[in-house]
């Protein structure tokens, strides 16, 4: 094989992952083991329980992801893990795994940052799109605007001042008795519900940051005082109007920052990515302002070791490499 072969690794929340990656873009596996039921009766995930399952899982997971790539140990090139942002003791799990292996391997150990592997998790959809472009990031702990000038300058320009995007959902959901995680649930619900049945507050900060918490505020008080007034609720509606207000913020702020800022390309990422109204709502919001649209493809959407490998086959071209006194940093900023 003459093209590098990467060994990912991600182990930062709910998700064991493995893949093994041909040059920079070609998947050969994407193996992910969820946690997501263990942790459904607790409503959320537990820490303690993540790390634990990590453990159990991480050398299977390794096993299967060069199994069905049809290599052997021998042929991985080097190895990109997450070092965070995330759970410290789920991201103590990976971290420690790969420094090993890539010591016993004696192959380059690539230090990466969660919120930029999901950028890159559209490389691996589209292997034509190069930066610069504007991304919007959506996950479970972070909402962000980031200008990707090159595949190794990243510029926050705002973020969420309170909750992330995935985290309302998250909560929302909760309170309307769906199981973890909210945001597909919501995704679901809201698609037999009205959007324009209750309108709920966007906050308006004037930069680039987002906010969710006055939203947040606002359903928990309608269900409440719906709920003391003995009125039912139409939970399919709360939902379709709950997540409107979501993606109408996080739209406009991205379509205004592309605007001012000269980008062309907007790259969604992120676990909220998978939001199908999200997706629906800023392509055709691109196609009115003539910008390129991108978003990964649902597997990479969530966390996932593909992307994990992608962003660190990109930080190995600029020789950027970890050593063996590589730690976790749970509150990891890009
Ligand atoms: O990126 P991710 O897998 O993990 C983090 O890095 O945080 O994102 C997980 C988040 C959860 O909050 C989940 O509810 C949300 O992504 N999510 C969705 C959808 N699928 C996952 N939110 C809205 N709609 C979806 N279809
Ligand atoms: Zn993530």
């Amino acid at each position: 094989m003459n093209e590098i072969i990467t060994l990912g690794i991600e182990t930062s929340c709910d998700e064991t992952s493995a893949s093994i990656l041909k040059g920079g873009r070609e998947i050969l596996s994407n193996i992910i083991s969820t946690q997501i039921p263990l942790h459904q009766k607790f409503g959320g995930v537990v820490p303690e329980i993540a790390s634990r399952k990590h453990i159990v899982n991480i050398m299977p997971v390794i096993d299967e992801s060069v199994r069905s790539a049809g290599i052997k140990l021998k042929d991985i090139n080097q190895i990109a893990v997450t070092y965070g942002p995330g759970l410290v003791g789920a991201l103590l799990v990976g971290v420690s795994t790969a420094k090993t292996l890539a010591f016993a391997l004696d192959v380059p150990l690539i230090a990466v940052n969660h919120l930029e592997g999901h950028i890159f998790a559209n490389f691996l959809t589209y292997k034509e799109l190069e930066p610069p472009f504007l991304s919007l990031i959506v996950s479970g702990g972070h909402t962000a605007l980031i200008k990707m000038k090159s595949y190794n300058e990243f510029e926050m320009i705002g973020q969420s001042r309170d909750d992330a995007a995935g985290e309302a959902f998250d909560k929302i959901a909760r309170v309307m008795g769906l199981p973890y995680p909210g945001g597909p649930e919501i995704d679901k619900l809201a698609k037999t519900g009205n959007p324009n049945a209750v309108e709920f507050p966007i906050a308006k900060i004037e930069d680039f940051d987002f906010s969710f918490s006055g939203l947040k505020s606002a359903v928990l008080n309608y269900l409440n005082s719906a709920n003391m007034k003995g009125e039912s609720v139409n939970y399919a509606d709360v939902a379709a109007s709950f997540q409107k207000a979501v993606i109408d913020a996080l739209v406009n702020k991205t379509i205004e920052a592309a605007n001012k800022f000269n980008f062309d390309k907007i790259v969604l990422a992120g676990g909220v990515a998978a939001n199908s109204a999200l997706e629906s709502t800023l392509k055709t919001n691109c196609e009115i302002y003539g910008l390129q649209f991108f978003y990964p493809s649902k597997i990479l959407c969530t966390d996932n070791a593909a992307m994990i490998a992608c962003r660190g086959f990109y930080k190995s071209l600029t020789n950027s490499f970890a050593d063996e006194s590589l730690n976790a940093v749970p509150g990891l900023r890009l």
